[in-house]
């Protein structure tokens, strides 16, 4: 009702973009998707077959895909991200590397999400189960994640938050998937919230 809703102009805005299933996408979502101080305002993705765009299209969030020229310089993204002015950029399983114009323009409102414990596992190429393999093959006895700030090279941004779980002797790296995936529902909205506040 009106008493317990502010005006949208006091919302903080966040724009996430995302690759692939969206399933740190759909948990910050689901945790604003009532707030009254706090908006997911935005889905971009570089994969117009992503899944995470038919999760922004089924909580009617506005979604749209981009190619690598629109992310170019001066390209329609730029123009986007300037109009909309968001609070913070999230990457939720964002694969390309965010050029240094897009940092300067939202000076320590980037962050990411890395399914590893930076600085060990990041890097070109690290993502997704690349990470949880290597680390398996390696046989780690811990691995978990990492939100930090981004900066102009891959993982290397302040960090903002870490969180641990313990591997298994017999876990495999699907095994050490499901482990990550479960911290980052744990952490990765709750420690948005905490920055926006
Ligand atoms: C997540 O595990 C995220 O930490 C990882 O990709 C997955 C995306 O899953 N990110 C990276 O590896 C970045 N280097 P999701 O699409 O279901 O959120």
């Amino acid at each position: 009702g009106f008493a317990t809703s502010l005006p949208l102009i006091f919302m903080k805005k966040i724009i996430i973009l995302a690759s692939g299933n969206g399933t740190n996408a759909q948990s910050i979502m689901d945790r604003f998707v009532d707030s009254n101080s706090i908006q997911v305002s935005l889905i971009l993705s570089n994969k117009p077959q992503a899944y995470v765009l038919e999760r922004a299209r089924l909580a009617g969030i506005p979604a749209m895909s981009f190619n690598r020229f629109a992310f170019a310089k001066a390209g329609q993204i730029q123009s986007i991200l300037n109009q909309e002015k968001p609070d913070l950029i999230v990457l939720a399983g964002f694969l390309w590397k965010i050029p240094s114009f897009l940092i300067e323009d939202h000076p320590d409102k980037i962050i990411n999400i890395h399914p590893a414990l930076l600085p060990h596992y990041g890097g070109k190429g690290m993502y997704g189960m690349n990470v949880h393999r290597s680390v398996i093959e390696n046989k780690e006895q811990k691995s978990g994640i990492t939100i930090h700030y981004v900066n102009e090279n891959y993982d290397e941004g302040a960090i903002i938050k870490q969180a641990t779980c313990q591997i298994d002797q017999n876990d495999t790296a699907e095994d050490l998937a499901s482990k990550i995936h479960n911290l980052e529902q744990q952490h990765f909205a709750a420690t948005i919230e905490e920055l926006l506040k």
